[in-house]
């Protein structure tokens, strides 16, 4: 089995988590929220927007978008049993979110088809070419549109997860191409690397205008039962990112 094929079986077995636990899900749609930087940023340009969000997974953040002012999300995924689940609930709460199977970074849309791109907590990473991506987004975007980004720092795949003390890890290296996730959820998918700076100059690249970079030390997830020193507060864990289509 290529690379390519064993990441993506790792997504669909991952995903048949939305499957298992979806009546939680259904209920966490209720009342979802972004997060508070996730808000402050994206939140003002949300009301009234047709948002897409590429890499969509469970798709609970979708409702949040909706919350604040989106008028649609058209979420894409390439994992049929994460679109399935999302698009059941999205029914059930009678909300205009739909959700398609595609293969990013190709999605076979027409062009400036939205006015806001949403992605992020673990989406970037499963593109072997961020350039391709980001292209495909210019192109889905209106002119003047937004891609706001809420994304692991690319120094994460470098923590120890050690309580007493922040540690790097030995068989890292924040300029490697790429490594084997060992953690929940996509256990044995291959994360593509990438330096800040590349992620930047990538979307730059790709025609768009950078509005907004932001460091911040709190990590978007955590594993039940894990207190890392890694996330005490000192060490950047996430990032955030709003550009504009030129
Ligand atoms: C960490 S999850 C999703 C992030 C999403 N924001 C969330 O919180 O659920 C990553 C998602 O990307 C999807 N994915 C990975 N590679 C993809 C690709 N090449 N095309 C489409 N979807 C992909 C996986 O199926 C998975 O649902």
């Amino acid at each position: 089995m290529s690379t390519h094929e064993h990441t993506r079986t790792a997504w669909e077995d991952a995903s048949q988590k939305h499957v298992r636990e979806y009546a939680e899900h259904l209920e966490m749609a209720r009342t979802a929220r972004l997060l508070p930087i996730e808000e402050q940023v994206i939140g003002p340009l949300l009301p009234g927007a047709e948002v897409l969000h590429p890499q969509s997974g469970h798709g609970l953040d979708d409702h949040a978008l909706l919350r604040l002012g989106a008028t649609s999300v058209h979420g894409l995924d390439y994992s049929p049993t994460a679109v399935g689940a999302a698009q059941r609930r999205a029914d059930e709460l009678g909300v205009p979110c739909r959700y398609q199977v595609a293969e990013l970074p190709t999605t076979g849309l027409e062009g400036e088809v939205a006015d806001v791109v949403y992605t992020g907590k673990g989406a970037l990473i499963w593109m072997a070419d961020l350039g391709a991506w980001a292209r495909e987004m210019h192109r889905l975007l209106r002119p003047g549109g937004h891609l706001f980004v809420l994304e692991a720092h690319p120094l994460v795949p470098l923590w120890a997860w050690d309580a007493d003390e922040a540690r790097v890890r030995g068989d890292r290296s924040y300029f490697a191409a790429s490594h084997v996730n060992d953690s929940f959820p996509a256990r044995g998918a291959t994360e593509h690397q990438r330096t800040l700076a590349e992620t930047v100059m990538t979307v730059r690249g790709a025609g768009f205008e950078l509005l907004h970079l932001a460091e911040h030390p709190e990590p978007f997830w955590q594993p039940d039962d894990e207190e890392a020193a890694a996330w005490d507060g000192r060490l950047p864990n996430t990032f955030s990112l709003l550009a504009r289509r030129r």
